[in-house]
């Protein structure tokens, strides 16, 4: 039986002994299509390759090369779980994010695509401030496998940042991503409530927080609703409490001149810059990923005095350049 229930031999993925590699695949894409897979090809040549340790070039170049018996009850056991809808990215145990590798383990998130509108975003409005080689401090709230924070520190080689997150599981991993990306010196991890432990002033506060509202989970699909953890997913009753959480502890961590970039949730633009109005925040950008929609918003202190309207003309670049102090501010700590 697959754990999903599915008796192995209705699946017709078993691949045996003897079966050359293009025989696996064919039987193993087969399998995933009957099961109304998204990618079943794509499915079966990854798991296939992970298993031989053959990238895609040499599994074309060895297809008539014969499994083994130990090659093919692995690929057995992986395709088996793949059936039961377990990502490819879980099964790999790895997921490449902004273009480099980052670990995932079951506390993690899988980074999605979408997710590199946030990274984006924060970039844009950077280089519209002529920021980008400053030594900024990035907070990451939530962090998981530390994708934004990492992502954000590989292209800002002046910064130092701060992920946080409320599982230690994830957090180890956020870490051991930054070490494989040389990228520790400048990445610590917290283990707190948003931003709770932390003092500020950031310069860049990033959050991808649960933004599912609780009722809409059971409806997502299998691979993300049974295999990505709740906590990452569950944004409680109406899916905005992490914002409220991040809201209310948002002033003393920005810096006056600081950016905070969120992922949001579809259609949830409206409530979610409502609840940071109240702490002060306006938009300053939006961003959308490739299915349209608004998926990311760069919000900053409420304008106020004489720069309103050269500022308001200029939201998408946000702050004038020439309002940027560099200063000695102080380190971002651990609060006792
Ligand atoms: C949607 S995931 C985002 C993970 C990662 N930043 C990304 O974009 O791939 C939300 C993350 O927030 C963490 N989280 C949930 N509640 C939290 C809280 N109260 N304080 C800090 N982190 C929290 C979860 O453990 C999870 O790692």
């Amino acid at each position: 039986m697959t754990s999903a229930g599915l008796p192995l031999a209705d699946t017709a993925a078993d691949a045996s002994a003897g079966d050359s590699i293009a025989a696996a695949r064919r039987q193993l894409a087969r399998a995933f299509r009957q099961q109304d897979l998204e990618t079943p090809e794509l499915d079966a040549r990854i798991i296939v390759g992970h298993v031989l340790g053959l990238d895609h070039t040499a599994l074309s170049a060895q297809s008539s090369r014969v499994l083994t018996a130990e090659e093919a009850a692995i690929i057995a056991e992986l395709s088996a779980r793949r059936l039961a809808r377990e990502p490819v990215a879980r099964i790999l145990g790895r997921k490449e994010f902004w273009g480099l590798p980052f670990k995932v383990n079951a506390e993690t998130l899988l980074p999605r695509p979408e997710t590199e509108t946030v990274v984006e975003a924060a970039l844009a409005a950077l280089h519209c401030n002529n920021r980008k080689s400053r030594a900024l401090r990035i907070v990451d709230l939530g962090t998981g496998s530390g994708a934004l924070l990492l992502a954000l520190l590989s292209e800002l080689p002046g910064a130092y940042g701060i992920g946080t997150d409320v599982s230690f599981a994830a957090l180890r991993c956020a870490r051991d991503n930054a070490a494989a990306l040389g990228l520790s010196a400048r990445a610590s991890f917290v283990a707190c409530d948003y931003g709770t432990a932390l003092r500020g002033p950031a310069d860049i506060l990033i959050s991808n927080p649960p933004y599912v509202a609780r009722g809409d989970i059971a409806g997502l699909q299998a691979e993300v609703r049974d295999f990505d953890p709740q906590r990452a997913l569950d944004g409680g009753p109406d899916g905005l409490d992490g914002y409220r959480a991040i809201a209310s502890d948002v002033r003393p961590l920005l810096a006056p001149d600081g950016i905070l970039v969120l992922e949001l949730g579809q259609g949830q633009f409206g409530a979610v810059t409502s609840i940071f109005a109240a702490a002060g925040l306006e938009p300053a950008a939006a961003r959308h990923d490739l299915s349209g929609i608004t998926r990311a918003v760069v919000m900053r202190g409420r304008m106020r005095g004489p720069h309103s309207r050269y500022e308001k003309k200029h939201l998408d670049c946000g702050p004038r350049p020439t309002r940027f102090r560099p200063r000695n501010r102080p380190e971002i700590v651990e609060r006792r």
